[in-house]
């Protein structure tokens, strides 16, 4: 910054005010946009592919229904007729995510009105195929799945 020989004590404070406003305005922002670039790089390796979840069987009740997070994306694990069935609660739709209504015993999607069954079967809505259904292994009273 040069100053001006004829500007005046406070016009030159008031411009570099300004000047160092701007410059951290752009700090900020450049930060705002690597943040979540970087953080994202920066996730573990362990967190992607290998994760297993074991669900003790005995701790999921008749018609009811629990959320896990899975290889980033979010499961349905739901036990009706005592079978355990895990599903994507990704909607088949558009991707929104499901919620299970434990006494119809289907899924509901609340951005289209999407209805799938305890199969994962569509039902009615402006679906055709089913949620992805999600494969798991039964052992030692467990759910396991990955
Ligand atoms: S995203 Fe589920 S019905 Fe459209």
């Amino acid at each position: 910054m040069t100053d001006h020989p004829h500007e005046k004590k406070e016009d030159v404070s008031r411009r570099r005010f300004v000047e160092v406003c701007i410059g951290g305005m752009g700090v900020a922002s450049a930060g705002a946009v690597a943040y979540p670039v970087v953080s994202f790089l920066g996730r573990p390796a362990s967190l992607e592919g290998a994760q297993t979840i074991r669900i003790p069987i005995d701790e999921l009740n008749e018609d009811q229904a629990r959320y896990i997070d899975w290889q980033g994306q979010q499961v349905a694990v739901i036990f009706t007729g005592r079978v355990p069935k895990a599903f994507s609660a990704s909607c088949s739709h558009l991707g929104c995510l499901v919620a299970w209504d434990n006494v119809k015993h289907v899924f509901h999607c609340p951005c289209h009105g999407a209805v799938f069954d305890d199969q994962g079967n569509p039902v009615s809505g402006p679906v055709s195929k089913p949620l992805t259904a999600i494969p798991f292994q039964e052992a030692d009273g467990h759910i396991v799945i990955g």
